[in-house]
């Protein structure tokens, strides 16, 4: 098949580590980073691969406008709950994702998280900004120390397992929770697999590697943010459907979780006025990627797999 006759069409902005070697091969057209969902629709017709990302909901309609050409949606993030992966079925369209490459990015970005929201650092460099520290006060922001505490980690896949290698360097001991036991992380970093709820009663720390789906939807609702508990930390950096947002600020607020780190949330990028205005909670825009190395490797990992499905090759990074 002759490459040069495709079409691909980037429904909102993909950087120019993945764009060139697009460009050179194939005619691209771009969306925007404010491009509506009629104006996807619009420039959809004679797809041969679309580029999608997490705020892009990939459906039927949105596939039948690329029509019958369509071979592969691209998802410019590893995470690819936006894509009805049956209606890509139906139309026989490969769905791709950006794995490994962010893994480093996202897991420290969680431990930053951790850290942040443990020592209670927005609430202490809020304080400062707006003139309220009357100096030092021994009674003041006091948060955990990972080197004592025990951290679970619910999903322990790629990202769930750099995270727990990395708070178990800084000295923490390390459980999780998730569907199958994963013996390398039980030998290599003396983690314990616990069931969910007992990981909720048992850790300092809770950090979300989970993906979205209808059975992790609201993993950490009311009951769960309560066994978390008044001491410890929850930290999301996966998908916010995962997580109760009113739940936790209400929980944040009358003291029945000790702190939460969030970079994701339901809705993005609306986040709810009772969580921005809740004590003892970091709050990022999404930034778990938000490294070069990462958004450069996950552009590059679009443009691999979109050139090897349209050169009718086997994608390296193929999700269904
Ligand atoms: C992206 C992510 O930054 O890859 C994912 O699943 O959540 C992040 O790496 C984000 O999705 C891009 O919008």
């Amino acid at each position: 098949m002759n490459g040069e006759a495709h079409t691909v069409v980037v429904a909102r902005i993909l950087l120019p580590a993945g764009l060139e070697a697009l460009r050179r091969r194939f005619e691209v057209r771009e969306g925007g980073l404010d491009a509506s969902r009629e104006e996807v629709l619009a420039i959809a017709p004679g797809a041969g691969a679309f580029v999608a990302d997490p705020s892009v909901p990939v459906d039927g309609e949105l596939l039948d406008a690329c029509g019958e050409g369509l071979r592969v949606v691209a998802n410019f993030a590893v995470g690819y709950d936006n894509v009805d992966l049956e209606a890509c079925a139906e139309r026989g369209v490969i769905v791709t994702n950006t794995p490994d490459v962010l893994t480093e990015a996202t897991a420290e970005l969680a431990l930053a998280l951790t850290l942040a929201a443990g020592r209670r650092m927005s609430d202490a460099e809020r304080d400062l900004r707006s003139g309220r520290w009357r100096g030092w006060d021994p009674r003041a922001y006091r948060g955990i120390e990972i080197r004592e505490s025990t951290v679970g980690v619910v999903g322990m896949g790629r990202i769930g397992r750099r995270y727990a290698a990395l708070a178990r360097g800084l000295g923490a001991q390390i459980v999780y929770a998730g569907p199958s036991a994963k013996r390398d992380a039980e030998s290599e970093l003396d983690a314990r697999r616990l069931g969910f709820e007992e990981l909720l009663d048992a850790s300092d720390v809770v950090s979300l590697h989970a993906p979205a789906s209808p059975e992790t939807r609201g993993l950490i609702s009311e009951r769960e943010v309560r066994r978390i508990g008044p001491d410890a930390v929850l930290v999301n950096t996966s998908r916010g459907p995962l997580v109760d947002s009113e739940a936790v600020a209400s929980a944040l607020e009358s003291g029945s979780l000790g702190a939460a780190g969030l970079d994701v949330y339901e809705g993005e990028p609306n986040v709810p006025r009772a969580l921005l205005e809740a004590p003892r909670c970091v709050l990022l825009p999404h930034i778990g990627s938000a490294t070069v190395t990462a958004r450069d490797g996950m552009a590059r990992a679009v443009a691999d797999n979109v050139i090897a499905v349209l050169e009718g090759r086997e994608p390296p990074s193929r999700v269904a």
